[in-house]
């Protein structure tokens, strides 16, 4: 395939010069992602989207690619990409029919509601991040074998094969790759008490080389998914977590099991969306978000301008505030779904915003508590030659998860226990109790931000999208929707746009760098609080677009080593 290029589409309008009459030209600069005719994998690494690629080329369906990119991304994208995390997954097959699956990790069931505090009732540092009590349950394994039993058209062993074979050549260290390595690597003793095969000055263009994980995967292969949760590897998790102090033992891993959930569905300006059902947050705020913005016509203000900020960031404080008090894991908590995303309670919502002044999150109810979750996600999305989508988002939360790497058994560990709320039950200044319905409880999922995305308009697909960025996940999908629907980007140009991000709490609306700063002093005049020290990057979207024409356009987050490819 040829190497991914970015277009520069130089589009000509014509405008007359009042002095001389003479004909200038004003070139407008469109960028545009790869396109392919009929099949596309976008992923966090090459390497990975062409593994979905060639499962594609060789008659497998979109599902089939995903479980073989998902795989692939373990190895050659262990800061994110993993087997001992869980995800995510939306799809649309070809014939309209739409679902999705839950392989999120559970609590342990020696977990307790208490367990990241000290006597005094304070959260105890790093507990629920760094190292084996941070690890929850991982169901990677379980939900990729579940894809592959319910849609799969390919063998198992065809589909791992091609993650094997990387990781037994290695994968090439990337300029982005070395920086974060280096920036975690003091952590790795620290969480192991030993040095890891990661702990080391990889320097960009090393090769690394994964043959503990080759084996893992290999044994995966030949036994299936008891291999991981009743085999030799389940073994060495739970003897390795234990030895660290964790307490995830063999009747957890035993008992795990994905999901299959009904996705959250909503139409916003005609368009339908889909996308992930608690124990995700992502599908009920993105749809509180848009239908609370829809009736003001966003597309009639400039993008980015002070106004869109404005009624995005309006509509974001109330959903995320939403978020913090009702959402959970449903097989534990009620969840007013339906009337949480209802247009006359979202309008209701919004009765109280005003233009001329910021509203203060501290007036919005419920909870006073930030989110916790962190950036290092990541995410697939990819259509098929057949018109099948998947949108997958997956994680080990932190980069690197807990930092726990099973050398024996070449993987890392997830932090997802950090996800739950530590301290549940804390009253805000109001006397409000927030975040019960996301306390620790054995067994239990914790709430999840990730937010994997298909949007269908009349009747057909029109975008698979999804991001990492812990809370700012839900933000960044929305923010892409509206570039597309509303402003009618190219895929590459809407992800490669500046983001900002609000999540009620703290109270201030986060920017990245690249954001042009002449918007600050008009939002200040009205109250907003602005931060563009403390997000480097907001997002990271991997996005397709199914163009008027059939073809497809992928959106490469260059805020990455992201890459579309295709045939
Ligand atoms: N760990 C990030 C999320 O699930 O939202």
């Amino acid at each position: 395939m040829k190497k991914t290029a970015i277009l520069l589409i130089l589009s000509l309008a014509f405008i007359q010069c009042k002095n001389n009459n003479l004909t200038k030209e004003l070139i407008v600069h469109k960028e545009v992602g790869f396109i392919a005719d009929s099949a596309m994998v976008v992923s966090a690494r090459e390497e990975a989207s062409k593994i979905g690629v060639e499962i594609m080329k060789q008659g497998g369906n979109a599902f089939d690619a995903s479980i073989a990119t998902s795989l692939a991304l373990a190895v050659a994208y262990p800061y994110a990409g993993n087997i001992g995390g869980g995800g995510f997954m939306v799809y649309r097959k070809n014939d309209g029919a739409i679902g999705s699956i839950d392989y999120r990790e559970k609590a342990p069931l020696a977990a307790t509601k208490d367990m990241y505090l000290d006597k005094e009732g304070n959260v105890i540092p790093d507990k629920s991040t760094l190292g084996a009590m941070a690890v929850g349950v991982p169901g990677a394994i379980s939900g990729l074998f579940d894809i592959h039993e319910k849609f799969g058209s390919l063998p198992f062993e065809k589909l791992i094969q091609p993650a094997i074979d990387l990781a037994n050549k290695g994968v090439v260290v990337t300029q982005k790759q070395e920086k974060v390595n280096n920036k975690y690597r003091p952590l790795f003793e620290k969480a192991n008490g030993r040095t890891i095969l990661l702990d080391k000055a990889w320097k960009a263009g090393d090769t690394i080389k994964y043959p503990a994980l080759a084996a893992t995967l290999t044994r995966i292969r030949d036994h299936g998914r008891d291999e991981f949760y009743k085999g030799k590897t389940a073994a060495m998790l739970v003897d390795y977590v234990q030895n660290l102090g964790g307490i995830i033992t063999k009747e957890d891993l035993e008992k795990y099991q994905a999901k299959w959930r009904k996705p959250i569905t909503f139409t916003y300006d005609g368009n339908k969306i889909i996308s992930m059902s608690p124990p995700s947050s992502g599908g009920i705020c993105i749809a509180q978000i848009l239908k609370s913005i829809e009736p003001f016509n966003i597309e009639q203000y400039q993008h980015n301008s002070t106004k869109y900020i404005q009624l995005i960031t309006e509509a974001s404080r109330r959903a995320y505030a939403d978020r913090s008090h009702f959402l959970g894991d449903p097989d534990f908590v009620n969840i007013p779904v339906d009337s949480l995303i209802a247009s006359d309670y979202l309008a209701k919502r919004m009765l109280d915003f005003n233009w001329n002044k910021a509203t203060l999150s501290s007036d919005i109810t419920h909870g006073n508590l930030t989110f916790s979750e962190s950036d290092e996600t990541t995410h697939l999305s990819i259509v098929d030659q057949f018109g099948n989508a998947v949108s997958i988002t997956t994680t080990i939360n932190g980069a690197y998860g807990s930092k726990v790497y099973i050398e024996e058994a070449g993987f890392f560990l997830n932090n997802e226990m950090d996800d739950f709320s530590s301290k549940p039950g804390e009253p805000n200044m109001f006397g409000l109790i927030g975040a019960e319905a996301n306390a620790i409880v054995p067994q239990k999922r914790m709430l999840s931000s990730m937010t994997p995305t298909i949007v269908e308009k009349n009747g057909k697909l029109k975008m698979v999208l999804g991001s990492p960025g812990g809370s700012t996940i839900i933000t960044s999908v929305m923010l892409n929707i509206l570039n597309v629907l509303e402003y009618d980007m190219t895929m590459q140009e809407s992800v490669s746009k500046p983001r900002f991000h609000h999540q009620w709490m703290p109270d201030n609306i986060k920017f990245e760098p690249a954001f042009d700063t002449l918007v600050f002093p008009s939002l200040k005049k009205l109250g907003y609080q602005i931060d563009q020290s403390n997000s480097p990057v907001i997002g990271k979207v991997d996005a397709i677009l199914i163009l008027p024409n059939g073809k497809l356009e992928g959106g490469a987050d260059p805020r990455g080593d992201d890459k579309a490819a295709g045939f």
